[in-house]
C-alpha cells in the first residue's frame, strides 16, 4: 500500500461551548470534549484508511487548560502512526482569544483507531510517512507506547 503523510489525514473542527456542555464551573464537561475529540479522531482514520473506522483505546488524555463557556475551540487530529490495521491519532486542542485570535494549547490526546470492513472484521491500513519534526517525533514516540500497550496484553 502506498504511504500516506499525516497532512492527508489532517482533520480541523472549530465549534464553541454551549451552557449545556458545561460542568458546574461554567467549563467545557470533560466528556464533551472527550466526544469532539473522538469525532475529529474518527475522521482523521477514515481519511488515511478510507475505511469504516472504530475506536479501540483511548491511550492518553491530559486535560491541561479549563475551556470556559463561550469558548471557540479547535480540534486538530492526525494519524501519528500506523500499524498493520490499527492507527494512532494524536490531537491537539486549541482555544482562540475572542479579542486578539490568539490560540492556547488546552488539552491533547492519543486515540486508537482500527479499520474495519462491513463486517467489522479489521482490515489492512496505508504505512504513515511523517513529514516535520514533530509528525517524525510523534511517529518515534507512537511505538513506544505500542510497545507499552503490547506489554500489558494489547
Ligand atoms: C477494535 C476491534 C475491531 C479489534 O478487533 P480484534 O478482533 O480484537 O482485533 P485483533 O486482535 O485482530 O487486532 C486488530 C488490531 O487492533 C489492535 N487493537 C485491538 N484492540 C485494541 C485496543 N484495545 N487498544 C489498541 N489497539 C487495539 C491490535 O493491536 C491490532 O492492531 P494491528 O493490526 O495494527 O497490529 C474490536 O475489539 C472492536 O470492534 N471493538 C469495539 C470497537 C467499538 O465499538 N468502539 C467504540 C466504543 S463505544
Amino acid at each position: 500500500m502506498t504511504p500516506k503523510t499525516p497532512s492527508e489525514s489532517r482533520t480541523t473542527m472549530t465549534d464553541m461551548v454551549l451552557p449545556s456542555e458545561t460542568n458546574a464551573l461554567q467549563n467545557l464537561f470533560g466528556g464533551e470534549l472527550l466526544a469532539r475529540m473522538d469525532r475529529a479522531a474518527s475522521i482523521a482514520a477514515g481519511r488515511h484508511s478510507r475505511r469504516i473506522t472504530v475506536t479501540a483505546s483511548v491511550n492518553h488524555v491530559a486535560f491541561n487548560l479549563a475551556v470556559p463557556l463561550g469558548s471557540v475551540v479547535t480540534v486538530e487530529a492526525a494519524v501519528s502512526r500506523a500499524y498493520t490495521t490499527s492507527m494512532e491519532v494524536y490531537i491537539d486542542v486549541w482555544i482562540e482569544d475572542r479579542y486578539n485570535g490568539k490560540r492556547t494549547k488546552a488539552n491533547e490526546a492519543i486515540y486508537t483507531f482500527v479499520a474495519v470492513d462491513e463486517t467489522g472484521k479489521p482490515t489492512e491500513v496505508p504505512p504513515l510517512k511523517p513529514e516535520s519534526d514533530l509528525e517524525k517525533e510523534r511517529y518515534a514516540g507512537a511505538l513506544r507506547r505500542k510497545q507499552l500497550s503490547l506489554g500489558t496484553g494489547r
